[in-house]
């Protein structure tokens, strides 16, 4: 990247003697949005904080546009938050809440009110103004406070975790409408979730965290296709994993369960007898033999989950239990649990896991 917007450097955060985040590296273009995905307790929210300047490294730099920003306080870093937990006034109207950084900024009330009208159209609440939060549902608090972020045009929006507490439904329709309102404003983004569908579907890029590090960084495309650790691959979307026994290095031949698999050029570092982690995507696996895929392997029907318009697979093989989806055929009926199978695959979609 040529020249980040926001630029992340070595950032260490100990309490006490606990490190939480470790040589935390991120580079973020102007108007990228860019998700932070990861399990509980992993430092999502910690690397946030010292972003917007509510807590400060223990080492490391903050640059946006150039500057470092690693010393200075939250109010003289022109960066807009909204946190997990609903955090409006509970006594100021809505139109008061989404003014609130405009009037502490001392902004004349006639254009505090301005923009605050345009807010509520680009959050499409426009009836709402005089409501309190309590009468408000948890999505249009949300949207309330994602207004109130970005009504002072800041320059870094930064969202930890802003869906979870509302249902499937809403979050789906929410997310898209963050995502558009962002690309509309052209706002660079920092979406924190633990939600991988919802990183895959929303970000330009998803930095993958795991104990306090960035594990991977890279497209939705990238992460999910190209996983670089066993973490990373595990974490993001549903896996099948098969232990294998390397039998020839230097030819790339696996033994599966006492079949063979050709992994040429794909068991770098590996000598033969290593045991190996191999894994796939479940739409990379047929059921039966199917022209283009180069390698199969035998097992039993093990569960038949008809879901209308699919029908999700559990194939044993050996040890093993490797789940796929087949679509629904009125002219097919489904396979039965006990019968015999044979699963193929592409041995280029093999993912060998270190
Ligand atoms: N002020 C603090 N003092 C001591 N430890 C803290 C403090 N803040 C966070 N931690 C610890 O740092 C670790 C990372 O916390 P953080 O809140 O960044 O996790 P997270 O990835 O946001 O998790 P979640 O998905 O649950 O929100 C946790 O183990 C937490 O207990
Ligand atoms: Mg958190």
């Amino acid at each position: 990247m040529a020249d980040p917007f926001l630029s992340i450097q070595h950032v260490r955060k100990s309490f006490g003697a606990t490190t939480v985040v470790e040589d935390f590296n991120l580079d973020v273009e102007r108007g990228e949005f860019v998700s932070f995905l990861g399990p509980s307790g992993c430092g999502k929210t910690t690397v946030l904080r010292m972003v917007a300047g509510f807590e400060e490294p223990s080492a490391g730099t903050i640059v946006v546009s150039g500057k470092d920003i690693t010393r200075l306080k939250p109010n003289q870093r022109n960066v807009g938050m909204v946190f997990q937990a609903y955090a409006l006034f509970p006594n100021l109207t809505v139109a008061q809440n989404i003014g609130f950084g405009l009037k502490v900024a001392g902004m004349p009330r006639a254009d505090i009110d301005a923009r605050v009208a345009e807010m509520l159209g680009i959050i499409k609440l426009p009836q709402m103004a005089d409501r309190y939060p309590y009468q408000l549902s948890g999505g249009q608090q949300q949207r309330i406070a994602l207004a109130r972020a970005i009504a002072p045009k800041p320059k870094l929006l930064l969202l930890d975790e802003p869906l979870s507490a509302l249902d499937a439904k809403v979050r789906v329709s929410l997310r898209e409408e963050i995502r558009s309102i962002q690309k509309k404003l052209g706002i660079t983004t920092i979406f924190v979730t633990h939600d991988q569908e919802e990183a895959l579907s929303i970000s330009d890029r998803i930095a993958v965290m795991y104990g306090g590090k960035a594990e991977q960084v890279g497209t939705p495309f990238e992460i999910y296709n190209r996983p670089a650790t066993k973490f990373v691959a595990n974490f993001v979307g549903t896996l099948n994993v098969l232990e294998g026994t390397v039998t020839d290095a230097a030819a790339g031949t696996v033994r599966v369960n006492s079949e063979q698999v050709s992994l040429k050029g794909k068991l770098n570092g590996s000598k033969s007898g290593d045991t190996l982690s191999l894994a796939l995507r479940p739409e990379a696996i047929s059921l039966g033999r199917q022209p283009g895929r180069d390698s199969s392997l035998s097992g039993e029907i093990s569960e038949v989950h008809f879901l209308g318009s699919v029908i999700r697979v559990r194939v044993g093989i050996g040890g093993n239990t490797v789940s796929l989806d087949t679509f629904n055929s009125p002219a097919t009926p489904p396979p039965a649990v006990g019968e015999k199978a044979e699963i193929s695959f592409s041995s280029s979609d093999m993912l060998v896991l270190h």
